[in-house]
């Protein structure tokens, strides 16, 4: 494996050969798996994400016209001028980056790009975010933006999916690739943005295990669970979700605006428990918080699958401590949390119930 500073060299080479010059920024940002706090953000609650190995680079110079030029050996080249890029195109991020810029008051110019991954796409574990955040942190650099907030940069990335993708999507994604730490998870209040990060437990493994499906039509998915919940808080006076509590449920009538809260609420309160049980060690109490919330997931949910609920199912049977859906859902990952000695048996067992299952990612402490 080509270590973090071996990919940053090759990428600035790619960039120099590609547009005969060095670039003047080079930033990355990683891919994330979150173990608990699942479609909570949005209803500005609480999440417990923590970042992958994995990781988005990016090399840029700003241009003198305002052109969009980019290359990436995973995403493909392009060029297009602003306003012209197709939709859902990843040129569509860094144009949305170049505007979020021109916001914050740089001088809105064209840029030169070189993008390269190693985080999976469509695989529910932020490639988008990291490219955002990436592509954000490298803009910065070039607009000679000292130490931007990390918050900041985070709330404009969140802001390109919303207005450059559309995809009404949460801040967990954009804060933790612009804040995570190595093998901590991070604790994330959605509603004002302050954090803190906790280190994962000894003797356990975080296990990132791709199903192998994609998040197909995903993202109308996605976004009628955010119009479900927003109707749910109508119907109950309240802003957010973050503010309902258990006994307010039994106010909602209508069935799927019962069920999509009743996650939410029980799924913030299964976040404080699982810090409660980092903080001391006890990796059983924090794997039976993920089966719930999985089971929550699946049946008040509706956004797991057949494929997902198996390999909780053969990682469960296994002797996984826990193991739920990660990110939306639809297909994607799961996020299994094993004692340490018991990951290859797991693995294998979750290899056998759905032979295109692959492992992303293994994190330990
Ligand atoms: C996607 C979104 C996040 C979050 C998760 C579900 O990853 O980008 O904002 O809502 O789904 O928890």
């Amino acid at each position: 494996m080509t270590g973090e500073t071996d990919r940053d060299k090759a990428v600035e080479s790619l960039f120099a050969k590609r547009f005969g010059a060095v670039p003047q920024a080079v930033a990355s940002a990683h891919g994330r798996v979150n173990l608990i706090g699942e479609h909570t953000d949005y209803n500005e609650g609480f999440v417990l994400p923590c970042i992958l190995s994995q990781r988005t680079l990016v090399a840029l110079s700003l241009r003198d016209d305002d052109r969009l030029e980019g290359d990436s050996a995973q995403f493909g080249s392009a060029s297009e001028q602003p306003g012209a890029v197709p939709t859902g195109h990843w040129l569509a991020y860094v144009e949305g980056a170049v505007a979020m810029m021109a916001e914050a008051g740089a001088p809105q110019r064209g840029v030169s790009v070189v993008v390269d991954s190693d985080v999976p796409a469509g695989a529910g574990v932020s490639s988008s975010a990291a490219l955002g955040v990436a592509l954000l942190k490298a803009l910065a650099a070039a607009h000679g933006m000292d130490r931007p907030d990390p918050a900041l940069l985070a709330r404009m990335a969140q802001r390109i999916e919303h207005e450059f993708i559309g995809l009404q999507c949460g801040i967990m994604d954009h804060m933790v690739s612009a804040v995570g730490a190595k093998a901590s998870a991070m604790r994330l209040d959605c509603r004002d943005l302050s954090y803190s990060l906790h280190p994962l437990m000894a003797g356990v493994e975080v296990l990132v295990i791709h199903s192998g499906s994609g998040r197909k039509l995903s993202e109308g998915q996605y976004n009628a669970r955010v119009a479900e919940c927003r109707a749910a808080c109508d119907a109950l006076g309240v802003g957010a979700l973050r503010d309902v509590s258990a006994g307010d449920l039994e106010r909602l009538a209508d069935g799927t605006a019962h069920r999509r809260a009743r996650h939410v609420v029980h799924e913030n309160d299964r976040v404080h428990a699982a810090i409660t049980a980092l903080a001391s060690g006890d990796a059983a109490s924090f794997g039976a918080l993920m089966m719930e919330s999985h089971r929550s997931l699946a049946a008040d949910y509706d956004v797991s699958s057949p494929v997902l609920d198996s390999l909780v199912e053969a990682c469960r049977d296994a002797g996984a401590l826990g193991a739920r859906l990660t990110g939306a859902g639809f297909g994607g990952c799961i996020v299994c949390l094993v004692r340490s000695g018991d990951a290859d048996s797991v693995l294998a067992a979750a290899m056998k119930a759905v032979p295109e299952a692959r492992l992303i990612d293994r994190i330990a402490s």
